[in-house]
C-alpha cells in the first residue's frame, strides 16, 4: 500500500508538471501549427471516465502536451471539438488514499443484507419544486411523448421502423413466457438528462410493450436532478401502473463527484441501488431473468431488442452496446474496456490521443475480423452505454457492482465485474458492434449515420420463434478469458494485471 500511494503520487505529480510544461509551451496556438496538426488536437491526459452513468459528461477538458501522431490511415480527419469527457488525473490517486474501512464489505459470497429500511418497495417520493419550473402541461408534454413515439412535441433521434418491432424479436416474447413472473428488468441510474427522457424511455416503453409488460419491471434510481427529470419519472407512475408494468422509482444523494468521495465506489452503490428491487423481490420474478441496464442515452427500440436477442441467442453472461461520442467515431467507454488481449479496444500511444481510435481491436485479430464484418465478438470487460447481465449471479450474491479492493487494480466497476466473472468462471462477456449508442438525440443521430441501425446488419422482419431458426447469425465461439488485462488507472500509470486479483500476487502495485 505504500509503494502504492507513493507511485501514485509519483503520477499525478507527472501529471501536473505535463500540464506545467504544456501551459509554458508557447507552441500550442493555433497559429504555430500546420493546419492538420491543430485540427487533430485530442483532449486529454489522463483517466477517461468509466461508462458511467449519471455523470456522464463531465466539462473538464485538459489539453493534451503534444501534438499527435499522424499519418496513419485510419487517423480521424477532424477532431476539433471533441469534448471526450475527462477526469483530473488525481482522482484515482484520491480514492487510493482514501480506501473505506470496509474494504471488504462486497466480498464474493458475503453480500450483507441491507438494513431493511434500504429495501425499496414501490416507491414514489413526492416530488419537491426542484427549481426546473416544469409546469404540470409541460410535465403531460413528456409522458405523452414518452408513451407515444409519435408524438411531435420533442425532436428526438429517428429510429425506422420503430412503431412495429420486427418479427425477429418473437422469441423474446415466448421466453419470457415459459413461466410466470417477470423476465426482463430494466434498471437505470438517471441525473439531470430530462432532455434525454422522450428518446430513452419511450424506447423502453416501447420495448416493454412489446415484450409483455407482464414480463417486465423498471427500476430506476434518480439523484438531485434540478431539470424536472424526477418530476417527469414520477408523473410517468400512472402510465406505466395502467399499462401493468412494475415501476420502481427511488431518489439518492449520492453525487460520485462529490468532494472526498470514490467515484467508482459511489457509482457502484448507484448501480446497486437500482438492482434491490430484483435482489429483495425475487418472488416476483422468473428463476433466470434478465437486467437490462441502460445509461443515459439516445437508444433505439431495436437496440434493446437486439441486445436481448444476443444475448440469450449467444448464451452470454453479460453484453454490451458501442457507445459514440465525436460524431460517431470514438468509443467513449475506453476506460473500462478490454478486449480478449486483456488490452483496451484500441491503442492509446503515449501522447495520448486518439490517432488510433478507429483501428479497433488491432492487436487482436479474431475480434479484429468480427468487428469488420460487424458481428458480435467476445471481450474480457465491457459496458457501452449499457448492458444486459444474467441476474442469477446477483440475486444469489456471487455478484455486485463494486470499487476495486484495497492493493486490487484501481478501475472502473465494469472491469471489477469482468474480474469476478472471471473468477465465478462465468466470464462469457460480448459486444454486438452494431448496437450503437450515444449521450444525446444528435450525438445518437451522428453515431447511427456512422454505424447505422440495426434493421441495416439484421433482418427483423424473419420471424425466429426459437433461436435454433436463426440460422444467419455467427455464434460466438466462447474462449477463456485473457489470463491478464492492462490495468490503467490514468493513461500515464499503466501495468498489466492478472483477470483474477490475487492479495498476494506481486502483480498488486
Ligand atoms: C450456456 O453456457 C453454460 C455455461 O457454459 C452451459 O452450461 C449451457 O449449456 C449453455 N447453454 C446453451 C444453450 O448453450
Ligand atoms: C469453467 O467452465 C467451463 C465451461 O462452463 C468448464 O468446462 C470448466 O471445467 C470450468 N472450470 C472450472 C475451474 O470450474
Ligand atoms: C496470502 O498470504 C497470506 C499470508 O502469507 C495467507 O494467509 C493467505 O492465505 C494468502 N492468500 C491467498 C489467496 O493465497
Amino acid at each position: 500500500m505504500r509503494t502504492s500511494v507513493r507511485s501514485t503520487r509519483i503520477a499525478v505529480l507527472c501529471g501536473f508538471l505535463l500540464i506545467l510544461v504544456w501551459m509554458l509551451y508557447p507552441s500550442h496556438t493555433s497559429e504555430e501549427k500546420p493546419e492538420h496538426l491543430v485540427q487533430s488536437r485530442a483532449p486529454t491526459i489522463a483517466v477517461l471516465p468509466s461508462t458511467s452513468i449519471p455523470e456522464a459528461h463531465p466539462t473538464t477538458i485538459i489539453p493534451q502536451p503534444a501534438p499527435q501522431a499522424d499519418t496513419t490511415t485510419w487517423a480521424p480527419e477532424q477532431e476539433v471539438g471533441v469534448t471526450i469527457p475527462t477526469e483530473p488525473a488525481d482522482t484515482a490517486v484520491a480514492a487510493a488514499n482514501n480506501f473505506p474501512d470496509e474494504t471488504n464489505l462486497l466480498g464474493l459470497n458475503g453480500r450483507p443484507k441491507l438494513p431493511i429500511e434500504r429495501i425499496i418497495e414501490e416507491h414514489f417520493r413526492e416530488p419537491e419544486d426542484d427549481g426546473s419550473h416544469l409546469d404540470h402541461a409541460m410535465l403531460q408534454e413528456y409522458v405523452k411523448s414518452i408513451n407515444d413515439l409519435g408524438y411531435p412535441k420533442f425532436w428526438r433521434l429517428e429510429c425506422p421502423g420503430e412503431s412495429q418491432p420486427g418479427k425477429r424479436y418473437e422469441v423474446l416474447r415466448r421466453i419470457g413466457k415459459e413461466e410466470p413472473g417477470i423476465k426482463y428488468f430494466f434498471a437505470l441510474d438517471l441525473f439531470q438528462i430530462v432532455n434525454v427522457l422522450p428518446r430513452l424511455m419511450g424506447s423502453i416503453l416501447q420495448a416493454i410493450k412489446y415484450l409483455g409488460p407482464e414480463n417486465c419491471a423498471i427500476s430506476i434510481i434518480e439523484g438531485r436532478s434540478t431539470d424536472g427529470t424526477y418530476l417527469v419519472l414520477h408523473k410517468l407512475r400512472h402510465t406505466l401502473q395502467e399499462l401493468g408494468v412494475r415501476y420502481w422509482l427511488e431518489q439518492s444523494d449520492i453525487d460520485p463527484h462529490g468532494e472526498g468521495v470514490d467515484r467508482i465506489a459511489e457509482l457502484s452503490k448507484l448501480r446497486n441501488m437500482a438492482l434491490e428491487p430484483l435482489l429483495y423481490n425475487t418472488e416476483e420474478f422468473t428463476t433466470d431473468p434478465l437486467i437490462l441496464f441502460v445509461n443515459d442515452i439516445a437508444v433505439c427500440t431495436d437496440d434493446l431488442l437486439e441486445l436481448l436477442y444476443q444475448h440469450l441467442l449467444q448464451n452470454a453472461t453479460q453484453t454490451c452496446a458501442y457507445d459514440w461520442v465525436d460524431g460517431g467515431h470514438l468509443h467513449y467507454d475506453a476506460w473500462v474496456s478490454r478486449s480478449m488481449s486483456g488490452n483496451t479496444f484500441f491503442e492509446i500511444p503515449q501522447d495520448m490521443s486518439w490517432a488510433f481510435s478507429r483501428n479497433m481491436f488491432w492487436d487482436e485479430p479474431i475480434s479484429k475480423a468480427k468487428y469488420k464484418k460487424q458481428e458480435p465478438l467476445q471481450v474480457f470487460s465491457c459496458w457501452g452505454g449499457m448492458s444486459v447481465l444474467d441476474a442469477k449471479p446477483f440475486m444469489s450474491g456471487d455478484i455486485e457492482f463494486r470499487r476495486s479492493y484495497e492493493g486490487e487494480c484501481y478501475s472502473g466497476e465494469p472491469t471489477t465485474l469482468a474480474s469476478d466473472l472471471v473468477k465465478l468462471n462465468i466470464s462469457r462477456v460480448q459486444t454486438v458492434p452494431y448496437v450503437a449508442v450515444a449521450y444525446n438525440d444528435h450525438a445518437g443521430a451522428s453515431a447511427k449515420g456512422v454505424h447505422k441501425y440495426v434493421k441495416d446488419w439484421v433482418d427483423v422482419d424473419t420471424l425466429v420463434e426459437r433461436f435454433e431458426d436463426d440460422t444467419k447469425t455467427t455464434r460466438i465461439e466462447w474462449r477463456p478469458p485473457p489470463p491478464r488485462y492492462r490495468c490503467m488507472p490514468s493513461f500515464v500509470d499503466c501495468w498489466w494485471v492478472d483477470s483474477v486479483w490475487d492479495p498476494n500476487s506481486s502483480t498488486a502495485k
